[in-house]
């Protein structure tokens, strides 16, 4: 959360504990009350520190949310995001990926710094590259768009960006992206001036943007679009790694008990390098077995 937003909700608070809620502001006070921008509490109520108590054509009644509450009261102090450069960064940012410390450490960088620095992680399936965008998605909001280069959107890039203006440009699967939202990308990336003719007229926005790609293969982009990313590849885990990884995805995320975790991952052992491979073992085991599931799904 931005400090700007948390000196908001304590103002919001001061305000509720000077008056009688129940009494006074029973279907919630508006907008008026506590002089503050209804766009803004409408974005505090969507993050959920406010709730919605009375809605009519002419009146939005808000109050604090329980999060809310236990925000101004400091309950999470020890949680505050670090907010510099671009964005707010929970310390809980990329719990959920096992190793990849140098690429956390880098992207974390990458978010904080002041002006941009644009990365495009390359490498096989399987390593975390996605888990990497949609975490990072996760933690900016509102000021990230992640999309899929295979499935551009009908307006076009230039057009999202113009309208939605994020911070951060997450792009999966950048191998894929088509003609023309490469080229805007490549203006985009390099001059941060975005100039688009609509309808007869231009619209100028000086803006900087920073981007984190994902892609399998580097030799399919230009080389231009290359040399605008720090390209930082990712190799395939090493056996001690896919071990690590393994027990760690099943357990938390397949909910496997850590003994067949164990097993699936000593099973696989030298049979493949996916993980996804462990993951379907992992789903068909509770039928069938763990040796008779990896020899069905693997030979
Ligand atoms: N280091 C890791 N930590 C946690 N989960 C991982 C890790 N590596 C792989 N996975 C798991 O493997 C699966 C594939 O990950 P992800 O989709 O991020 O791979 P990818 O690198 O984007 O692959 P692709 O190139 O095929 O798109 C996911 O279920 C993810 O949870
Ligand atoms: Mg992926």
């Amino acid at each position: 959360m931005e400090n700007k937003d948390l000196e908001l909700l304590h103002e919001i608070a001061e305000f509720e504990s000077s008056h009688d809620m129940e009494k006074d502001f029973k279907i919630g006070w508006s907008w008026r009350h506590v002089r503050i921008w209804p766009a803004t509490l409408n974005r505090l109520f969507k993050e959920g520190y406010l709730e919605n108590v009375f809605r009519s054509n002419s009146y939005t009644g808000y109050r604090l949310s329980e999060l809310g509450k236990a925000i101004v009261a400091g309950k999470f102090s020890q949680e505050t995001p670090r907010c510099e450069g671009a964005v707010c960064l929970p310390d809980n940012l990329f719990e959920d990926i096992i190793g990849h410390d140098d690429v956390k450490e880098l992207l974390r960088a990458v978010l904080l710094a002041e002006k941009p620095v644009h990365v495009l992680l390359a490498g096989p399936p399987a390593l975390a590259k996605s888990l990497f965008l949609w975490e990072i998605e996760r933690a900016c909001g509102e000021k990230a768009v992640w999309l899929v280069g295979s499935a551009t959107s009908k307006a076009g890039l230039w057009d999202m960006v113009a309208d939605r203006q994020p911070e951060v440009l997450l792009i999966d699967e950048l191998d894929k992206m088509n003609a023309a939202d490469t080229a805007a990308l490549l203006s985009m990336m390099e001059g941060g001036r975005l100039v688009r003719a609509k309808v007869g007229r231009e619209l100028d926005l000086q803006y900087e943007i920073r981007v984190v790609a994902a892609s399998n293969r580097l030799e399919v982009l230009s080389p231009e679009l290359r040399s605008r990313f720090a390209v930082r590849r990712l190799s395939p885990y090493s056996r001690e790694e896919y071990l690590t990884v393994v027990r760690g995805v099943l357990v938390r995320r397949e909910n496997t008990s850590p003994e067949m975790a164990d097993e699936i991952a000593s099973k696989l052992d030298g049979k493949t390098q996916d993980v996804r491979d462990a993951i379907r073992v992992a789903r068909l085991a509770p039928r069938l077995g763990v040796e008779r599931a990896v020899k069905l799904l693997l030979g």
